[in-house]
């Protein structure tokens, strides 16, 4: 039989050179990444008003700061001036350049001294004004949007486009905020954080989470703790009710079992069964009853992928001086070890000159969510029906 005519045995994945050509990764940066929201971390990243974060997203180097007023703000860190890059921690010259955030708590541009309010509003500019012809109002950062779910921070890239098309970030979201409902996510807090460059296209990692038709060869330790796992390659699971542990067990460590209370609030089902979900692009959670495992997805680039695992636990847990989160990330740590071991695999595998496309069984049916995600987004040229 030949599988590529019959479409109703096995579906037809993305053709894989969308997986390593840079003009795709390119359309995609602008069709997904600098459109969608995107999660850049937790609100305790920036605990302090006054302070800011610069981070790099996709290639645009943007600033998040925590207002006076205690507000969180994201801008581009670009001077609207010249377009001089305005924080930055390199000093390749040796110079000392002054500028970035001043002692006053104000972003200051090294090349021309322009010095913007946290908000973004632009305060001074040297020697303009004076005479009343320059509108300072209309010389604001480049504003980038920011929005908060479960203590989660995203930001969108265009936010004029997001605000006239009426995508917020809670329609992006979708089911997500009522499926976790009972989850306390915007009052955990993290414990730890492991960072992992692995080298494969981040649509390989996400189409590696949304399945376990892989678990029973990859994840052995895994499946001793949820059996349900490798069973029929971990077709007919119940993401819905959540995901039951063998008997006796009910957390992600390597017993199944911690000295941690469950998160408070819990139903009956979720403190023994397992959740997951995902916010495409980039945000993917997994659930346990005493702690949150959330992996944040960073492309470096066609061909790499930076996965921040944030280790999240209730602050009355972390508070406890016999608290210890290594039952939990050392499992973790496994897992994730042996899934990036096989993105780079799938990676590696999908520029073979004779692999034009890679094919879903109907376990990974999920995957046809990330496909469509991206054909939706790109264009038809990169319907896979289309080959
Ligand atoms: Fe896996």
């Amino acid at each position: 039989m030949n599988l590529s005519t019959n479409p109703t045995v096995l579906e037809k994945s993305l053709p894989s050179s969308y997986y390593y050509l840079a003009d795709i990764y390119q359309r995609e940066k602008n069709a997904i990444f600098a459109r969608e929201w995107f999660c850049v971390g937790r609100e305790e990243d920036i605990p302090a008003s006054g302070s800011i974060l610069v981070l790099d997203v996709v290639g645009e180097s943007i600033l998040i700061a925590r207002t006076k007023d205690g507000e969180l703000k994201a801008h581009y860190n670009v001077c609207r001036h010249r377009g001089s890059r305005l924080c930055s921690s390199e000093d390749k010259w040796n110079v000392n350049l002054r500028g970035g955030i001043t002692p006053a708590g104000t972003i200051r541009c090294p090349y021309h001294q322009w010095t913007y309010a946290l908000d973004g509003t632009l305060l001074s500019a040297p020697f303009l004004g004076e005479k009343g012809d320059f509108q300072k109002q209309e010389f604001s950062l480049y504003p980038v949007g920011l929005q908060v779910w479960g203590g989660f921070i995203f930001v969108n890239l265009s936010p004029e486009q997001a605000a006239t098309d009426g995508r917020t970030l809670f329609s992006q979201l979708a089911r997500s905020p009522e499926k976790l409902e009972r989850y306390p996510l915007r009052h955990l807090r993290m414990a730890k954080q492991i960072s992992y460059e692995v080298a494969a296209n981040w649509k390989v990692i996400l189409e590696n989470y949304n399945e376990c038709y892989h678990c029973g060869g990859v994840h052995p330790e895994l499946c001793e703790i949820v059996p349900d796992f490798k069973r029929a390659g971990g077709s007919n699971l119940d993401w819905g009710r959540g995901i039951p542990h063998r008997p006796g067990a009910y957390t992600f460590t390597t017993s199944g079992t911690t000295t941690r209370l469950p998160f408070p609030g819990l139903s009956e089902d979720e403190k023994v069964r397992h959740q997951g979900e995902h916010v495409l692009p980039n945000l993917l959670v997994s659930l346990s009853c005493d702690h949150v495992a959330a992996f944040l997805l960073w492309p470096q680039g066609p061909e790499r992928t930076r996965i921040e695992c944030r280790f999240l636990f209730h602050p009355d847990e972390i508070r406890k001086p016999s608290f210890d989160p290594s039952d939990s990330v050392e499992f973790w740590d496994l897992v994730n070890r042996q899934d990036w071991a096989v993105c780079e695999r799938v990676q590696a595998g999908l520029r073979a000159r004779v692999h034009q496309f890679g094919y879903y069984a109907p376990m990974e049916d999920f995957n046809l969510d990330i496909r469509r995600y991206v054909i939706e987004r790109l264009g038809k040229d990169t319907d896979p029906d289309a080959l």
